[in-house]
């Protein structure tokens, strides 16, 4: 491994408790991350397809296909490509698309490329036209051209490099060129978690951090993580700040659910951002349909964090669908938020109130 390393999430729009990663957080992530196979919970699928092609490769004594990591993010594709060279025994060297605008920053990795190495390229969907052409060939071939000179005397030098393994990460593999795509062999499609795994994550992490969390305390807190891992332990973290400085330290269900209501997380875990994107669809828009660029406006935020950060989750939750004419809020969104489409001026929505026998009718 090459030094520490920050996600390339981390670029991303600041979002309060959403999955993009802050540079804080990533050092905290990296105590946390499973560091083999065994390690990584949940995704079973994806589980089992990468254990049959990097156990094949290393019977057959050849490098593993090239490997793309696609999902939204905080589901594990940095962690997992740690993994694959962790299992090969090989280094791992990071960079990522947006930092790979000129052909020469990519021909300097691929140079310095030994036997095994696994080279990873976060946000590839991201990389610049030229370094995506270069990077055809030192897939396909484990071979770059290099260009010496210019105009009419330029000459190509090709230059072979060694056999290694490109592992792509992307939030967006529909951005991917289709020459691109075509060079993996094989793509993860991670899938959000399910509360159970979750819950197992949340306990990991308790246990790693020396937090003492409850069984149904570490399901309360999986159960408002968005299917997402990174947010689990971050809800997690925030927790144990409640719990260390309002009770006891110790996390149970309550001190969850009070400290989840401090930092506005509600019963579904949604967060601020989510709620406003729904607001601003029920009562600015009527329910939509309504482009996603005009939604970003009106909530303040970049598209593409709308695109690759809220909106998977909404439409995973049932709170809003994609249609052909724009974005369309369902049944459901209207009821979580307590809005009516009649409502002109609604009254402003609140976080269920707890009561003694629970979280109120949605819990
Ligand atoms: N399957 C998993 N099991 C346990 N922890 C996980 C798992 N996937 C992700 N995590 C945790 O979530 C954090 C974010 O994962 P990461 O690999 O950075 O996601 P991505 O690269 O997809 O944004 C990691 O630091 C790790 O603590
Ligand atoms: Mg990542």
């Amino acid at each position: 491994m090459t030094g520490p390393y920050r996600d390339a999430d981390g670029d991303e729009t600041e979002v309060e408790l959403s999955a993009a990663s802050t540079p804080f957080d990533s050092d905290v992530e990296g105590a946390l991350r499973p560091r083999n196979l065994g390690e990584f919970i949940g995704q079973e699928t994806v589980r089992e397809q990468l254990e049959l092609v990097l156990t094949a490769a290393t019977r057959r004594g050849v490098v593993p296909d090239h490997l793309l990591f696609s999902g939204p993010p905080g589901l594990g594709k940095t962690s997992l490509a740690m993994i694959v060279a962790a299992e090969l025994g090989g280094s791992l060297r990071i960079t990522s698309g947006p930092a790979l605008e000129r052909p020469g920053d990519l021909a300097a990795m691929l140079s310095n490329l030994i036997e095994g190495d696994v080279l990873f390229i976060d946000e590839i969907h991201r990389i610049a036209r030229p370094a995506e052409e270069m990077l055809y060939l030192a897939m396909e071939d484990f071979r770059i051209d290099i260009m010496v000179g210019k105009g009419p005397g330029a000459t190509s030098i090709p230059l072979e490099i060694a056999p290694f393994t490109l592992v792509g990460a992307t939030t967006r593999s529909g951005a991917l060129t289709g020459p691109l795509r075509d060079r993996f062999g094989f793509t993860a499609h991670m899938d959000f978690y399910t509360d159970e795994d979750l819950a197992r994550i949340v306990s990991r992490a308790a246990e790693i951090l020396e937090i003492p969390v409850q069984p149904d305390a570490a399901m309360e807190i999986a159960g408002r993580s968005r299917g997402t891992p990174r947010i689990a332990n971050r809800l997690l973290r925030r927790v144990r700040d409640y719990a260390e400085v309002r009770a006891d330290g110790r996390v149970t269900v309550p001190v969850a659910r009070a400290a989840l209501r401090v930092y506005e997380v509600d019963e579904l875990g949604l967060d601020r951002l989510d709620r406003a994107v729904l607001r601003a669809l029920l009562v600015q828009h009527e329910g939509g349909p309504v482009g996603l660029s005009t939604l970003a406006v009106a909530v303040g935020e970049e598209a593409t964090t709308l695109e690759e950060v809220c909106e998977p989750f909404l439409v995973r939750a049932g709170l809003l669908a994609r249609t052909p004419r724009g974005r369309v809020a369902t049944a459901a969104a209207w009821e979580h938020l307590g809005l009516r489409r009649s409502d002109r001026d609604p009254i402003e929505p609140m976080l269920p109130v707890e009561t003694e026998t629970g979280p109120g009718p949605r819990g």
